[in-house]
């Protein structure tokens, strides 16, 4: 199942897929050996598994068809039992809910349909019991146009926080500069200023008759930006942060936080060629996008943050064009930034909708060298995209598949992040008629763009009831897809091979195997062009682990040589596989791995 996902949807407008997934700088011999070494450092975020739940969709407590905090409140135990060391919870402040929470109203509060502060407080509480820390989504670059700020912004040009969105003035319809595409935005004789669109169609300028000024939306118009050159904004969203960090949140997941800053001259961006899903030009978002400016920013917050104790820890929504850039959001070499700023280049591949073993262990490898030794964070499923199970599977393979995923996800030095479901192998069920499209740009972009309903639909707990345990409303947000029939949490509970059982598996291997949690990474077999192959280092008296990832459809017999990692011996005992026929493996001299097979086993 393909479709364009909102990645492209970004990469297109923002960077133009090309320069978005451009190949990136020379890997230095310094930094691979250090890369290779054991570590000791406990840091709970460097060796967490960090699962996003889209509230919406998890767990439905009181039967209004839509998941909510007391439901994910029901399920700790069983994230408890996956393994899961700390929850991201997708917004779930006060919204008119029209980007689905990401068009808040009010950031220090609950939604009511999601439950209430104190549901929160209990839901943090009830998780610390379980070793489990709570993470919230935090977006920074705009608020819905119902915030009180932006009300006020919108009354008049003199109210004291008008300058706290962007606003401009527009140019004259009928002057020189105005283009064919600026004039499909007229009012009153006026056009915007500029080409800049937003990332979800049309013109980024909003027009408003009061101001007699257009305010600027990089996402919907009813998402205004906030203007991060009025310090005002960010005493403001940094008190916000801290009215959750004092309830005992233990971190935030940062919101499209490259586009904080636009150009201040307004420039017009570049054309990238052809045209979007929405119909737009597709543009260079070099002036809307991955500002200098918004390092200023982060230093800031990384200071606020690290004031608190327990190691808070800042994630970031960070779709960039390769690892160098990725780089500068740790900081660099001061790593004064984010802790974990994603890398959206492994999971996503540059939206090569193919496994590529030289493309992964390339991104591998720079996110290991490149990063001045910070912690990588790998994810390959969120609430924006066409789920991997779909991206990556074939039809035929689908099951090796989604275990070579989760074992990569799962065995290298990342941190990990998964998606509600993607433990289960829950496919993308995309709507099938516009009319039931909830996901507004899944409406205007029908029906090449379908928006992302898909990979947000109920969490399939069992098989009792066709809303799959999430719900005992018969009319869920959005359908619960037929496949909960067999994929559902109780039945791949009962089935030791299941896709769960593999995850549970997997995580608790990186838990207590000490090449797992603390080891260095030593690419082997690096000329393969189907099978990815990695050592895990070990720490003193433990023992190294090999990891063996066939990324094509036929068998492969690997002729492995791993003095690279200082492996002299050539014996092995099978940890864990896909396969059958790789249990009774006892040497590295005879492995052939099947189509998509996935080897991990522990070096004697
Ligand atoms: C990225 C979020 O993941 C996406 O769901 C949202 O629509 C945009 N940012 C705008 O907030």
């Amino acid at each position: 199942m393909k479709r364009p996902s909102p990645v492209q949807l970004v990469c297109v407008t923002v960077l133009s897929a090309a320069s978005c997934f451009a190949q990136s700088g020379a890997v230095s011999p310094a930094d691979l050996k250090a890369a290779e070494k054991p570590s000791s450092d406990s840091t709970w975020w460097k060796h967490a598994v960090v699962y996003e739940i889209y509230p919406r969709s998890f767990q439905d407590s009181n039967g209004d068809g839509v998941g909510d905090l007391n439901g994910i409140t029901q399920r700790l135990d069983y994230l408890k039992d996956l393994g899961v060391d700390a929850i991201w919870i997708a917004p779930m402040y006060p919204s008119p809910q029209v980007d689905f929470g990401y068009d808040i109203s009010d950031y220090e509060n609950v939604d009511p349909q999601y439950g209430t502060l104190a549901d929160m407080d209990r839901l943090i509480a009830e998780a610390k019991k379980r070793n489990i820390r709570v993470c919230l989504d935090m977006v920074l670059n705009h608020t819905s146009d119902k915030h009180a700020w932006f009300q006020q912004s919108a009354s008049s040009r003199t109210d004291p926080k008008h300058d706290w969105y962007v606003w401009n003035e527009g140019k004259l319809a009928t002057g020189p500069g105005a283009t064919p595409y600026e004039k499909r935005f007229a009012h009153d004789g006026k056009v915007p200023i500029n080409d800049w669109e937003s990332g979800f169609g049309g013109s980024a300028w909003q027009w408003t008759p009061a101001t007699e000024q257009f305010y600027y939306h990089k996402f919907y118009r009813e998402q205004p930006d906030l203007n991060w050159r009025n310090p005002a904004v960010e005493k403001a969203m940094f008190a916000s942060m801290q009215f959750w960090l004092d309830r005992g949140v233990a971190g935030f997941r940062l919101d499209a936080i490259p586009t904080l800053f636009e150009d201040p001259q307004l420039r017009d961006e570049p054309e990238a060629g052809g045209v979007n899903a929405q119909g737009d030009p597709n543009l260079k978002d070099v002036y809307t996008s991955n500002l200098p400016e918004v390092h200023g920013v982060i230093r800031r917050m990384r200071t606020m943050v690290s004031k608190y104790p327990g190691d808070r820890v800042l994630i970031g929504e960070t779709y960039l064009p390769n690892t160098l850039e990725l780089d500068k959001w740790y900081g660099s070499a001061d790593k004064n930034e984010l802790q974990l700023p994603m890398d959206m280049l492994v999971g996503f591949q540059g939206n090569h909708a193919k496994l590529d073993a030289t493309k992964l262990r390339q991104y591998l490898v720079e996110v290991e060298t490149q990063v001045h030794g910070s912690q990588p964070l790998l994810v390959f499923d969120n609430h924006d995209n066409v789920r991997s199970h779909d991206r990556y599977g074939d039809g035929e393979h689908d099951a090796a598949i989604d275990r070579l995923i989760a074992a990569l996800l799962l065995t290298s030095r990342a941190t990990a992040l998964m998606y509600y479901g993607e433990e289960l192998g829950m496919p993308t069920t995309i709507p099938t008629r516009v009319e039931d499209v909830k996901d507004p740009i899944g409406i205007t972009g029908w029906p090449k763009e379908k928006g992302r309903d898909g990979e947000r639909t109920p969490m399939q707990w069992d098989a009792t009831t066709p809303q799959a345990g999430f719900s005992t409303n018969a009319k869920t947000w959005l359908p619960v897809p037929a496949s909960y029939a067999t994929i559902n949490v109780k039945a791949e509970q009962s089935d030791p091979q299941s896709l769960l059982n593999w995850h549970k598996k997997l995580i608790s291997m990186r838990r207590s195997l000490p090449a797992l949690h603390d080891g260095g990474l030593v690419m082997v077999d690096t000329d393969n062009p189907d099978v990815l192959s990695f050592v895990r280092t070990a720490p003193a008296g433990a023992k190294p682990v090999l990891v063996c990832l066939n990324m094509s459809a036929s068998p492969k017999t690997l002729h492995l040589d791993l003095s690279a990692a200082a492996v002299k011996g050539v014996e092995i005992r099978t940890l864990l596989t896909n396969d059958a026929t790789l249990t009774p493996v006892h040497s590295v001299k005879d492995v052939t791995m099947p189509a998509y097979g996935s080897y991990i086993g522990e070096l004697q």
